[in-house]
């Protein structure tokens, strides 16, 4: 039943006209609705095929209609258990925790249900682990902040870690914090920078560094191996954590299983979710032995994460994400399409840079991307923007080379048809 709203409250819904009926309107949603995924294809309640270029945000990196995925689903459901709650043991989140251990530098696995929460879990166990390396009685000593003083936790200029409150205050776009001030405290941003960094990471102040070996809402910008290997030597002599966010570049994407594979270091921590469960909302923090020996029973939890079916389904699509087979495909094809995209900008001198790897690319343009995106799809083809000025592929990692060609002949005749500059 309708309650009664004082006239002054009800929305202006004519000065903000919206085709998504009740939804709140945190997104500016596409105008078609999705009805049908098959392979590397979406379809609208009109029938009409986009090529799919952008993998729900690197979330379907196996594509659509999976059958592994229907029959990992399909298992759990006839055990009868969706939920367990995390009271008590369970054999997938189990397994998968072993597989990821197996698989990892990492000594233990935390799961949760979404990429935020993983980060935010990152930051809690940094923390945690911190209050152990401290003299006796510092960790609650009265301090400016009335808390252990190794508690600071730096992100890097251009970095995204999610939007909930506390790892806002890590992500690095004006217009996602300025309405949310104050920000969580203890958390600040340096430029990617070996000599700010240097400065900034004092050893009796900061506990982690959380960086994303390839920032992806950032512009899809690969960080310098070089500045990683000297960050890892720092943050090791000072007993800070370092955590790599592999949300979206982590689980193949480019080309290993794991991102930090391609960096030549390993970091304490690293988190996962965007592919991780298939689609199903899944995040996972894996850690190393000293982090793991310092969370205690309490410290952290959440309801849903590490349940019997996400975990069942996450196993499936780690098992197929970490199939060499896969990875090469993954390395061959992503390099195949990073010339490509290559040589598209040099015929058409519309594009001012590409940058990227494995199969994760971005390409800046003179015009919005915003515009080229809308384009796009209008021609069937469905890509993202990183910022204004970036378009940011991320297809499935099952595609093919032929429809990445196709994609890239979308993308170059739309450029193409863009302002000069
Ligand atoms: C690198 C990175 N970290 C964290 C997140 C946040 O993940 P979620 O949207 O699942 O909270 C994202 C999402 O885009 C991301 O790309």
């Amino acid at each position: 039943m309708a309650t009664a709203v004082s006239p002054s409250v009800v929305p202006d819904t004519a000065a903000t006209p919206s085709t998504e009926g009740a939804l709140l309107g945190t997104y500016k949603r596409a105008p078609m609705r999705i009805v049908r995924g098959e392979g590397v294809t979406l379809y609208d309640e009109d029938g009409r095929a986009y090529l799919d270029l952008a993998s729900g945000i690197a979330v379907n990196a196996l594509g659509y209609g999976d059958a592994g995925i229907a029959r990992a689903v399909q298992e759990s459901l006839d055990t009868g258990l969706v939920h367990v709650s995390n009271l008590f043991r369970t054999e997938p989140g189990e397994r998968l925790a072993q597989w990821m251990v197996d698989h990892s530098f990492a000594a233990r696995a935390f799961f949760c249900n979404s990429g935020a929460e993983a980060n935010e879990g990152a930051f809690k166990f940094a923390r945690r682990w911190a209050r152990t390396l401290v003299p006796a009685g510092a960790e609650e000593a009265p301090g400016p902040f009335g808390t252990c003083p190794k508690h600071e936790i730096i992100s890097l200029r251009g970095a995204f870690h999610g939007r909930t409150m506390g790892v806002l205050a890590a992500t690095d776009r004006a217009q996602y914090r300025a309405p949310f001030r104050p920000l969580a405290g203890g958390i600040s941003i340096a430029e990617r920078d070996i000599k700010e960094l240097d400065a900034t990471l004092d050893a009796e102040r900061v506990c982690a560094v959380i960086v994303e070996p390839v920032q992806g809402e950032g512009g899809v910008r690969v960080v310098d191996h070089g500045l990683l290997r000297e960050l890892r030597a720092m943050t090791a002599e000072r007993r800070i954590a370092l955590v790599f966010d592999e949300i979206q570049c982590g689980l193949g994407r480019l080309g290993t299983l794991f991102a930090y594979e391609t960096t030549g270091v390993v970091p304490d921590m690293i988190t996962l979710a965007k592919p991780l469960a298939g689609g199903l909302p899944m995040g996972a923090v894996l850690v190393n032995a000293d982090i793991a020996a310092a969370v205690q029973p309490g410290d952290h939890g959440t309801t849903f994460g590490g349940g019997p079916l996400v975990a069942n389904v996450a196993l499936h699509v780690c098992e197929r994400l970490g199939d060499p087979a896969l990875l090469a495909h993954v390395r061959e094809v992503g390099a195949w399409f990073g010339d490509a995209l290559r040589a598209m900008a040099a015929r058409t001198g519309r594009v001012r840079a590409v940058r990227g790897a494995g199969l994760m690319w971005g390409v800046d343009t003179h015009e919005p991307a915003g515009q080229i995106v809308a384009r796009a799809r209008d021609a069937g083809l469905l890509i993202l923007t990183a910022g204004d000025h970036t378009l940011r592929l991320l297809p499935p990692l099952v595609i093919s080379r032929d429809d990445l060609a196709r994609g890239l002949e979308t993308i170059e005749r739309i450029i193409t048809e863009g302002p000069q500059s």
